[in-house]
């Protein structure tokens, strides 16, 4: 027997929670299955435990988007019984049988090898947020933007994705400013940033094209209008990477800054990213995120505390990473 949270949808639509004693035969198919030390508490897991965007299509359901932990049976050519491993994305805890759960069963291409640089708890620090940070960073250095082309901004700073994006960027010798709710923070300049402005400044859209030149880059995890301001004040040749929607999904923008100003914007997708570059984002991550920082970010909660912490996510109210300890 092992522990999971299960989701439930009674007559009413509501979603609910509760902790649940399962067995090996309620597993789902797969050749690799795992016993599973961490998860981690995403945005999107917060929408999940709550019921919202309507991205899990079956009841019961096990959520969680990512987890690391030890294979427990293989029959995998890749893996061995005793192997660490990652998982993020692939529909993991939205339409499959997701992290928080002590044991999962999953289809061994989506695994990573843990990399030897980070234990398991590290790498769910890291976890779906900081992995995709790493591709936003990826995606905007594959357009020869260096730390010589000027400041870039992170929308969204201190969030999962904001943090770990603060971090590497400013370890990487950019110069970052957020833009964040929580502008007084010490916790922004301690990620490395230099300046902040408050979020309530990129909301509003004057509803002009262009507007002064400001950032190299942009990385951009909050979308709505405040992805339409920063278009409009991309430098030439700059680019913004587009991660999320925790602002709002609509861009009202025009077509204007890409034909004047050649800027780009970048789609960043961690789901259905193929494995090449996903070990690739491992490497980088494990070089290129000080762990003094990493620790800096984050909190861990328990299984049982996930249903009261995914409310606080959609509220904006979880500062950097929070780490669940499906075994504690
Ligand atoms: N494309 C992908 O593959 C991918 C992967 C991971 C995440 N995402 C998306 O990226 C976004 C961030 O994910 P996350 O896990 O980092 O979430 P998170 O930890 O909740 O961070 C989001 C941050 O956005 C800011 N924010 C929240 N509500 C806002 C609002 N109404 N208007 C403006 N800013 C707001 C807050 O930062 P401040 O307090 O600093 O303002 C908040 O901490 C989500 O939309 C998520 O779905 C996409």
């Amino acid at each position: 027997m092992f522990n999971a949270l299960v989701l439930n949808k009674d007559d009413d639509d509501k979603v609910t929670s509760s902790i649940k004693q399962l067995q090996e035969s309620d597993l789902p198919e797969g050749d690799v299955t795992v016993d599973v030390s961490y998860s981690t508490l995403n945005y999107k897991d917060g929408l999940v435990v709550n019921g919202l965007g309507g991205l899990v299509r079956n009841y019961p359901h096990v959520p969680g988007i990512d987890f690391s932990g030890t294979v427990r049976e293989s029959s995998h050519k890749d893996y061995k019984t005793g192997d660490k491993v990652i998982l993020t994305g692939w529909r993991v805890g939205e339409v499959h049988w997701g992290g928080y759960s002590q044991r999962a069963r999953v289809n061994g291409d989506w695994l990573v090898r843990l990399p030897d640089e980070i234990n398991e708890k590290q790498a769910m620090a890291i976890g779906t947020a900081g992995f995709t940070a790493m591709l936003a960073i990826m995606a905007i250095q594959d357009q020869g933007i260096l730390p010589d082309a000027g400041e870039v901004l992170v929308t969204g700073a201190s969030g999962g994705v904001g943090s770990v994006a603060c971090a590497l960027l400013s370890n990487g010798g950019y110069q970052v400013t957020a833009s964040s709710g929580r502008c007084g923070d010490e916790y922004l300049a301690s990620l490395g940033v230099e300046n902040c402005i408050p979020r309530d400044e990129l909301t509003e859209w004057n509803g002009r094209p262009l507007n002064k030149e400001r950032w190299a880059a942009v990385i951009d995890s909050v979308g709505g209008s405040t992805l339409s301001n920063v278009l409009s004040q991309l430098k030439y040749g700059g680019a913004a990477a587009a991660i999320g929607l925790a602002g709002g999904n609509k861009l009202d923008t025009t077509v204007i800054p890409f034909l004047l100003r050649g800027v780009k914007l970048l789609g960043i997708d961690s789901v259905m990213c193929p494995p090449g570059t996903r070990r690739t984002a491992w490497q980088r991550l494990c070089a290129e995120l000080p762990k003094s920082q990493l620790d800096k970010m984050t909190t861990t909660v328990k299984l049982s505390e996930v249903a009261s912490q995914g409310s606080e996510i959609i509220k904006g109210q979880v500062r950097g990473r929070m780490v669940v300890d499906v075994n504690g």
